[in-house]
């Protein structure tokens, strides 16, 4: 069951050859989809050949393989982790009943939306990245960059599988526009915010991975808890391949405060920037924008649609099963601070109704680990500098706090204040420009760029020398 069969068109361990026209379907789809990787996915390094992990089985040990490869030759594929005998719905309104192994006809338009909503981030990240590679700091960050893009193809066809074998027409309909749709433009964007930030630099791609890619850690948490059995056994395995994406943030991110430290300690009275560097609090302005505008993604503090996915058992709590005892979030309520007249009053919210709060929260105390990793840093450097997490009501644009004006403790405060100020808080087009100018490529085996110091440790037991991109 778990092997999965390389032989065919497209890779997958779902037995797609035993349903011929769910088959051609995809083989279908899957030159549309290699037209928009050849247009829309990294540029220009489609010829070389790149040292990439690629997924041969779905048990947790041993399941990739690693190797040269040019992209375009990427082996995408289907694969779900198997099935568990005898799955129940795990929380809801149907608590206890067996899991759906088909849509259930009166969720159909929720599942569809929710599935399709995850499925537009995986291309659009790819697209927000497609520059990047021109300016990579190392060889390494380049193979790092590229692994990244690949395996969010890769969810892509996740999604695109789901839609294909659940959703009939409809499906199929949404597949193609998932790759019409394209990151900032202003007809066609992409559907949440957050996947329309143009990156543009090393640093935001960190932030980027760091936070929202850990956004998405928790959007599938919360769906691997699914009751629509096909939807939770994909989406645990892209949190297998998840993982990584968030190793590449947050330790790039800490790469680069090394630098800095280094610079400090070495130059103790100059500016890190005028050496190369990239100064402490600049890097705390990228935390801040990054973290505001992936708090985001969790959507409204009270949600009915939230409270309606629960209830039908479309979406979960993250670790529904390990963590909660209660699975009917029933008669229990959430302590939400809500604006009013200029001030904050705290109220009760029936716990459904809370959930993207919840979800947000557990974001929020997984992104503190790595501010934490950060400051220790700091510390083994000597230095006072600490990180923080901007308050979750600094600088949103959906939900509650939509509109109105808060520092970086959550304290409300007047637009003036925050107009006044907000060059302190976040990236201004001068820092962006300082940054900006720092992106020069380092393409040699075993050399880095000046603002980032070099990982502990390489790829795959590989040294930091190898020849990770063929060029
Ligand atoms: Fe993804
Ligand atoms: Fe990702």
């Amino acid at each position: 069951m778990t092997a999965i069969d390389y032989t065919q068109k497209i890779p997958n361990n779902v037995d797609l050859s035993s349903d011929k026209r769910l088959q051609r379907a995809l083989e279908h789809w899957q030159p549309a989809y290699q037209q928009w990787w050849h247009e829309m996915g990294p540029t220009d390094f489609e010829t070389n050949e790149i040292y990439l992990r690629t997924a041969v089985s779905v048990d947790s040990d041993g399941w990739a393989h690693f190797g040269h490869v040019k992209m375009p030759d990427y082996r995408w594929g289907i694969f779900l982790e198997p099935q568990q005998q005898g799955r129940v719905v795990p929380f809801g309104d149907h608590l206890g009943q067996p899991v759906w192994q088909e849509v259930p006809g009166e969720f159909r338009t929720e599942l569809r939306r929710l599935i399709v909503t995850q499925a537009d981030t995986e291309p659009a990240s790819v697209e927000q990245q497609r520059l990047l590679g021109h300016t990579a700091p190392s060889l390494y960050d380049l193979r790092n960059l590229f692994q990244v893009n690949v395996e969010e193809g890769r969810h892509l066809w996740a999604m695109v599988y789901l839609l294909h074998r659940y959703f009939g027409k409809d499906g199929r309909t949404e597949a193609e526009e998932l790759l019409e749709r394209r990151s900032g433009n202003a007809d066609h964007p992409r559907i949440l915010g957050t996947f329309n930030e143009p990156i543009t630099t090393w640093l935001d791609f960190f932030m980027f991975t760091m936070f929202t890619d850990r956004d998405g850690k928790f959007q599938l948490l919360a769906f691997a808890e699914s009751g629509f059995d096909p939807l939770a056994r994909t989406c645990r395995f892209m949190l297998t391949e998840e993982a990584h994406h968030m190793f590449v943030g947050q330790t790039g991110v800490g790469r680069v405060i090394q630098r800095t430290c280094e610079v400090m300690n070495e130059f103790p009275d100059a500016d890190p920037a005028e050496h190369g560097a990239i100064p402490l609090p600049l890097i705390q302005k990228y935390v801040n924008f990054w973290v505001a505008s992936s708090t985001d993604l969790y959507g409204s503090e009270i949600s009915s649609n939230a409270a309606n996915y629960f209830a039908a058992g479309l979406k979960g709590r993250a670790y529904e099963e390990k963590k909660y005892s209660e699975h009917t979030a029933l008669g229990e309520s959430f302590m939400v601070e809500r604006p009013e007249n200029g001030s904050l009053t705290r109220s009760e919210v029936p716990l459904r109704n809370a959930l993207n709060e919840v979800l947000r929260s557990d974001y929020l105390e997984d992104n503190q680990k790595g501010v934490d990793y950060w400051n220790r840093i700091c510390e083994k450097a000597n230095l006072s500098f600490r990180f923080s997490l901007p308050h979750r009501r600094f600088n949103r644009k959906i939900g509650i706090y939509t509109g109105l004006y808060f520092d970086l403790e959550g304290a409300p405060i007047s637009r003036e204040e925050f107009e006044r100020r907000q060059h302190q808080w976040l990236p201004t087009p001068e820092d962006r420009a300082y940054v900006t100018s720092l992106m020069k490529p380092v393409f040699e085996p075993g050399k880095i760029a000046g603002w980032i110091a070099a990982p502990s440790k390489g790829v795959n037991g590989q040294p930091f020398e190898f020849d990770y991109v063929r060029l």
